[in-house]
């Protein structure tokens, strides 16, 4: 256990170091706390997680096998199939100069509850990607043995990423053996659509998430849901030795339908934007995403985005956390400035803003009531100005900006991969979006930000093997808020917060943490969402502020009172 307390002291030596970043104020080590586990000894890569909320069931994809397991205590293994490469495969999949023992496998991809009774799977296969149905109670594949092509990758060590929204499946993966096409796409059977192939749509990206939102149904505009990708890919914008890499944000129109003639069966609404993630004063620039997380809550008014990110060239081992509000990716879509391509002269092409005149209806733009109004009832419908307009300049020259301009975090000598997010209500009504932010060597930062400083209340070792941490999934229902972390050699599942571990009113109160509270009766530190009433004469301070614990214990600790939040100079 490392407190901050220790770093107090160190003060003015460690100023320098925490210019970039707070420091865990405790860490648990992997036997400290109690974290529950699930593994197999025969199945590696557990890279695919889905958790249904209602069924309370964890579904796990591995490598050649799929498991169901109970969401409350991932211990106990509900179902297990295990879908493997026929011989035959594998053996035609060595031919082509794969390795047999390792990609020549099935690892599952894809895992999407499509109804109440059937899973929608997709598996690499030895480098035939096929997808299938699996019901939910045989836990029996249906044998379908769909083409998987374009929904799952054919390369197991490809990225990708996919959504379901209302039984169609939404991809960003590759298309081909060689990985070499990239393709977002959905997957449907009335009108299945995908982007062109042409590197102004998609260079060379590296897909992480992909996740809907829905139109707000209270207004009258008649805007369409979205799906929206998010994605690091080589610039065709900047001019740059070597590749340079942008993090992007991607959106599609779910009733998009194609065109008629031009862009038939592609997106007619596919437009995307650069995300910024830098420290201008710092001239600290975060381009390459490593993952994404779209907070949606009833209290919120608006969904948030959060990404973590890292530095391209990366030797001082950066991350960050920005967060973006919805409205600012809309206007950035709706009303921003395109771009362009120029032929200049030796014939390479550069983009710059285009200032010409933009065709009506917008290219790109979903079908709403005023596209209706003007008798424009579906994309089918659209002039053959603005698709080709939205073929030729599907990139926006406007980038979209984080919440407050600048990261939520920065933390230094740490690479994040995943994020998740939790918004709770702290003991005096104060709104706090935690964030479960987990690193490549196994570990995960639980952190608040607020008004220009941050604070990370605790690191947990989730695996003791230190490896990457590759899936993140939150449970957060009022009375089962866990964590699910995968990797390749597991599964955990930890509590959000480890309350008990405090047995001082001022350990439970500085530690900042708003899911804990310090309860005088029972002298004990507890976890506020597993109570069931939050009483008054509770104690807690989020701004560590311990004057109200009793006061023989403050003398003892005062020194350490409020160390360890960092304000970003700005
Ligand atoms: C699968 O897991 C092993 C370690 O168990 C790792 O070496 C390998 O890279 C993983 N493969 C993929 C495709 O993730
Ligand atoms: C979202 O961004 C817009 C544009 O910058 C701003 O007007 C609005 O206040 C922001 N909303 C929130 C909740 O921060």
């Amino acid at each position: 256990m490392a407190l901050c307390a220790f770093y107090a002291v160190w003060g003015l030596l460690l100023e320098v170091a925490i210019a970039f970043g707070p420091v865990p104020r405790i860490t648990w080590e992997h036997k400290e706390v109690q974290l529950i586990h699930f593994n197999d000894s025969k199945v590696s890569n557990y890279s695919t997680l889905l958790l249904s909320e209602d069924k309370n069931v964890l579904y796990v994809g591995a490598r050649e096998v799929i498991f169901a397991l109970n969401a409350v205590n991932i211990a106990e293994k509900q179902h297990e199939l295990h879908w493997k490469v026929t011989e035959d495969k594998r053996t035609k999949c060595a031919v082509k100069g794969k390795s047999e023992q390792t990609e020549c496998r099935n690892y599952v991809r894809v895992l999407q509850q499509l109804n109440d009774t059937f899973l929608y799977v997709c598996g690499t296969n030895a480098f035939q990607p096929t997808c299938d149905y699996l019901n939910l109670i045989s836990f029996e594949l249906g044998g379908k043995n769909e083409d998987g092509k374009g929904r799952c990758p054919f390369d197991p060590a490809q990225s990708y990423t996919s959504v379901m929204v209302d039984e169609e499946l939404y991809s960003g993966t590759s298309y081909n053996f060689l990985g070499s096409e990239p393709i977002i796409s959905r997957h449907s059977h009335q009108s299945p659509l995908r982007t062109e192939y042409a590197i102004p749509w998609l260079n060379e990206p590296n897909f992480v998430f992909a996740d809907v939102i829905r139109a707000d149904p209270n207004s009258t505009d008649g805007e369409d849901d979205k799906i929206y990708f998010f994605f690091t890919e080589v610039s065709v914008e900047y001019e740059f030795v070597g590749k340079l890499m942008i993090p992007r944000i991607a959106r599609v129109c779910k009733r998009d339908q194609g065109g008629l003639r031009t862009l038939q069966k592609k997106w007619t609404s596919f437009l995307k934007a650069r995300l910024i993630c830098t420290i201008p004063d710092k001239n600290l620039i975060f381009n390459v995403i490593n993952d994404v997380f779209i907070l949606k809550s009833p209290t919120l008014k608006e969904p948030v985005i959060y990404g973590v990110f890292t530095p391209q060239l990366n030797n001082v081992g950066l991350s960050a956390v920005c967060a973006y509000n919805l409205s600012t990716v809309e206007e950035v879509f709706s009303k921003g400035k395109y771009m362009q391509s120029a032929t200049v002269e030796q014939s390479h092409t550069k983009w710059v803003r285009y200032n010409g005149e933009i065709p009506n209806p917008r290219p790109g733009a979903c079908i709403n009531n005023e596209a209706r109004a003007s008798n424009y009832m579906s994309s089918l419908n659209l002039p053959d100005k603005t698709l080709q307009f939205v073929k030729d300049h599907p990139l926006m020259d406007d980038s979209v900006t984080p919440m407050g301009d600048r990261p939520r975090l920065v933390k230094r000598d740490v690479k994040y991969t995943q994020i998740v997010v939790d918004r709770v209500r702290a003991l005096n009504g104060t709104i706090y979006d935690v964030m479960f932010i987990s690193t490549d060597r196994g570990a995960l930062h639980k952190a608040i930000s607020y008004e220009n400083g941050m604070h990370i209340i605790e690191e947990t070792q989730l695996f003791p093997n230190f490896e990457p941490v590759q899936t993140l999934l939150l449970s957060s229902k009022k009375d089962r808020r866990y964590l699910f972390a995968g990797s390749n050699s597991g599964v955990v599942q930890s509590p959000l917060a480890f309350c008990d571990k405090y047995t001082t009113c001022v350990d439970c109160v500085l530690a900042r943490d708003p899911y804990c509270a310090w309860k005088p009766l029972e002298a004990s530190c507890i976890d506020i969402f597993k109570e069931g009433e939050m009483e008054r004469n509770w104690i807690q301070n989020i701004g560590g502020d311990a004057s109200s614990c009793s006061d023989s214990e403050i003398t003892q600790l005062l020194f350490v009172t409020n160390t360890c939040s960092v304000t970003l100079s700005g």
